[in-house]
């Protein structure tokens, strides 16, 4: 049988992304999309948000309206347009309702979430559950992404026991990210049309987890690298949700994520000063020269030029390039840094800017062409992460030619081979310790190694160049598996 597949996500790219969530629902959409198992295209359902333009005439392929029960209308139901648009290799459902959605940011403001997310997300997940109740060809898999997508299993659950075509719908639940939880506590659950002691999933008697209701309701869970599915299950970097995770056995498994290698080629990017490849790696020079003399570097300047692209949130580890900048700089290193996200852990990186002009660069907006010229310009990229549960930094450094320094958690684990306990053999180097000590350490190791010269060092960026982390070998097939598990799984056949 083939498989019709549908995605929740609160993320998409290009539309709306704050991380690496919105690449991967992008890139697995499309990836799926090619592979003769599925009943294509693959349907993704995003949130309209502000920022989402109105699709051109030639990319909009309808517009539905849905109705469904709105615990804040006064009437108890409210309509919502679901609007679908062509997307590069699956079909785009926009779910448009501007009370919701038309804000300038997709969760929160400096002010902190909005307080309404329950009911935003809610909303959200309600709309796909009926629109795929009452499809003319509904998917056999429903794909949840994150806390956002936890909702549906709530609703399957308490709202949609009498319908089958809800009811029997297969769940995967893929989780980004164990620290995003959609908390929701008791005063808030009218939010979602819910009442203390209804017996959802995910709700305790504090309240609802959103992500917890799609780790228990879900059919199969993931997450996203077998490292972190394997720490998740552990008190330590569990977060909470350990003794759940351990609680679905074998039915919450690690994929780890791959990575689009159309959209991220460095002999193709038109981002980049120049391309290259790993036969001629000439371009790699123009881009460093281009990086440096765009960030006020001086571009002759041969010092090592570590590059850091993420988030700026605490789980990165930002605070530890920070505590390692003074050490690194006195190495005669240069460091440049792009992050947008929580103003305050910026406030050290424009203090070392300050302090250290033509040494020390910062870029604090989100800017999609800037990355892409660290990921190239940069000697070496840094990925401090105290935990990761995929990552995706480190797999476009490597293929861009960067060796990634990364500390041994989660994703970053399972992706980058440590080159000082592996010699010949590694991708990068990598530290254990949480602690601006140990990324220093690794940064002399990769400096060392860099200072040399020579063959070690064409090996390593070579190893790194040639890693296949092509979606469709291995993780875009990994999830058709998962869906079919989860079908048996809804339908009794796997027990
Ligand atoms: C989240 C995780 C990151 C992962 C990404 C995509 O952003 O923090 O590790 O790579 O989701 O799955």
């Amino acid at each position: 049988m083939r498989l019709r597949v549908a995605m929740v996500a609160a993320e998409c790219e290009p539309w709306a992304k704050t991380g690496g969530l919105a690449d991967v629902v992008d890139a697995l959409a499309r990836a799926l999309g090619r592979l003769d198992e599925i009943d294509g295209p693959v349907e993704v359902f995003l949130p309209r948000y502000r920022a989402i333009p109105a699709p051109s005439p030639g990319a909009l392929l309808g517009e539905a309206v849905v109705r469904v029960p709105d615990p804040r209308a006064p009437a108890g139901t409210t309509e919502l347009t679901v609007i679908d648009v062509a997307g590069d290799g699956y079909r785009l459902r926009l779910v448009d309702h501007p009370a919701a959605f038309d804000r300038v940011h997709l969760y929160g403001d400096a002010a902190g979430d909005y307080a309404d997310n329950a009911w935003r997300f809610g909303l959200f997940c309600r709309a796909v559950l009926e629109t795929v109740r009452t499809a003319d060809r509904p998917p056999d898999v429903l794909h949840l992404h994150d806390w956002h997508a936890g909702s549906a299993a709530v609703f399957r659950a308490l709202r949609y026991g009498g319908d089958p075509a809800v009811r029997d719908l297969a769940f995967v639940m893929t989780v980004h990210n164990l620290a995003y939880r959609g908390w929701t506590p008791n005063r808030a659950l009218p939010q979602l049309g819910l009442r203390v002691g209804d017996g959802a999933p995910g709700q305790n008697p504090d309240g609802i987890d959103l992500l917890a209701a799609g780790i228990e309701g879900a059919e199969i869970v993931n997450t996203v690298s077998p490292g972190f599915a394997a720490e998740a299950r552990t008190p330590a970097l569990g977060m909470g949700l350990d003794g759940l995770l351990r609680s679905r056995g074998d039915r919450f498994i690690g994929i780890l994520n791959g990575l689009d290698t159309a959209l991220w080629d460095p002999s193709t990017d038109p981002a980049i000063a120049a391309t290259y490849s790993s036969g001629d790696r000439s371009g790699k020079a123009v881009c460093r020269a281009d990086l440096l003399a765009r960030c006020g570097l001086d571009p002759a300047d041969d010092a090592p030029v570590v590059g850091m692209v993420a988030r700026l949130v605490p789980q990165k580890g930002f605070d530890l390039l920070a505590a390692a900048a003074p050490a690194l700089l006195d190495r005669g290193a240069r460091l440049i840094v792009l992050g947008s996200g929580q103003p305050a852990l910026a406030v050290p990186f424009r203090a070392l800017a300050d302090a250290s002009p033509g040494r020390l660069a910062f870029v604090d907006i989100f800017d999609r062409a800037m990355a892409r010229r660290i990921y190239a310009g940069a000697d070496v990229f840094a990925m401090p992460s105290r935990y990761e549960p995929c990552g995706q930094g480190q797999m476009i450094a490597l293929r861009y030619g960067t060796p990634p320094i990364v500390r041994r958690t989660g994703g970053l684990a399972d992706t980058v081979v440590d080159e000082t306990s592996h010699p010949g053999d590694g991708t990068g180097f990598v530290f254990e310790e949480p602690s601006s000590e140990a990324l220093v350490e690794a940064c002399d190791r990769a400096f060392r190694l860099r200072a040399q010269g020579g063959s070690a060092w064409r090996g390593l960026v070579d190893r790194g160049m040639a890693v296949d982390f092509d979606w469709a070998t291995g993780p875009a097939p990994a999830y058709v598996a998962a869906y079919r598990r989860a079908i048996a799984v809804r339908s009794g056949g796997d027990v």
